[in-house]
């Protein structure tokens, strides 16, 4: 796996490798004498994020740093040569020479012939588009969480047009058996192609789908995407009127976070309230991403 621009660059082999690897970091992390400490010894990764990021980017480059490696970064785009009309691809062309490995956020989605430049990249978001690291991560939060147990009901909730994680997600769990179903708004559905995967939850969602979830997944409006605030957003499509014991004892809520209203504070102190130990599992899982993509040995 040279680059990780979205789900389908994943075969299952690469998924499996990926999970282990994320146990072995998490046992090891921080442990200096752990040949993990060094396995990126004089690699570098730079991070280059054209939209803003606060885990995403701070995640990769604690997984980076974990690993032995170096990290550069151009903080804020509008103070590189792009902001004196280079093009995108100069930059990455640029930025290529200098990394052994990219991490790219961008506005739009990112085109395929991204492949001819010469240093493996990741893709941290890519506009409307996805965020397979993020999937990535959710996944390995839903099996530490349920195993292999695979005859589970998943329930995306909220602006699944623009919520580039949902779409990544829905992709990496289509090649499993979980069950999928989505309540959003009316202009606010899943790209076409992503329809198919999933089951729609009617208005009364909160008595007849919402207790029978093992997995539910509620994401913020992306208002930076469009300019048409949704009424009641929090309420309808979020979890703001829903009561916890609604929800089964052994289900968990998972969001990629940041959240405005749709996920209330006092959910947080809910064990089932999983969202910072995705947060968490972010920098184990990125380390094992970093080393697949950069083919560093396999440790035991
Ligand atoms: C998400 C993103 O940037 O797509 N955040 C993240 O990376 N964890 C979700 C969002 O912005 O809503």
């Amino acid at each position: 796996m040279r680059n990780l621009l979205k789900v389908s660059d994943l075969n299952k082999s690469d998924i499996n490798l990926i999970l282990e690897n994320t146990n072995l970091v998490k046992k090891n992390i921080g442990c200096p004498y752990h040949p993990l400490a060094k396995i990126a010894n004089r690699k570098f990764m730079a991070n280059l994020f054209f939209e803003p990021s606060t885990r995403t980017r701070l995640s990769f480059e604690t997984a980076m740093k974990s690993l032995g490696g170096e990290v550069i970064t151009i903080d804020n785009v509008n103070n590189s040569s792009f902001e004196k009309g280079e093009s995108f691809s100069d930059t990455l062309r640029t930025v290529a020479q200098y990394a052994d490995v990219m991490v790219l956020r961008t506005k739009h989605k990112i085109e395929e012939n991204l492949t001819e430049i010469p240093t493996s990249i990741i893709n941290a978001g890519d506009g409307d588009g996805g965020h397979p690291s993020q999937a990535l991560i959710d996944f390995y939060t839903i099996r530490s969480k349920f195993g292999l147990k695979e005859d589970l009901n998943v329930l995306f909730l909220g602006d699944l047009k623009y919520s580039r994680t949902v779409h990544s997600l829905i992709k990496l769990l289509s090649n499993y058996n979980y069950k999928l179903y989505h309540r959003c708004p009316n202009n606010r559905k899943l790209p076409i192609s992503l329809r198919k995967f999933s089951e729609d939850a009617e208005e009364n969602w909160t008595e007849r789908i919402l207790p029978k979830m093992d997995i539910i997944y509620s994401v913020r409006e992306q208002k930076e995407r469009i300019d048409d605030n949704i009424f009641n957003y929090a309420i309808k499509y979020g979890l703001k009127a829903v009561n916890l014991n609604m929800i089964k004892d052994s289900a968990i809520i998972m969001s990629p976070l940041p959240r405005e209203e749709e996920i209330p504070v006092w959910f947080d102190k809910d064990p089932r309230s999983v969202y910072f130990e995705q947060v968490k599992n972010g920098v184990y899982v990125r380390a094992a991403i970093l080393m697949q993509i950069l083919e560093l040995d396999r440790l035991n």
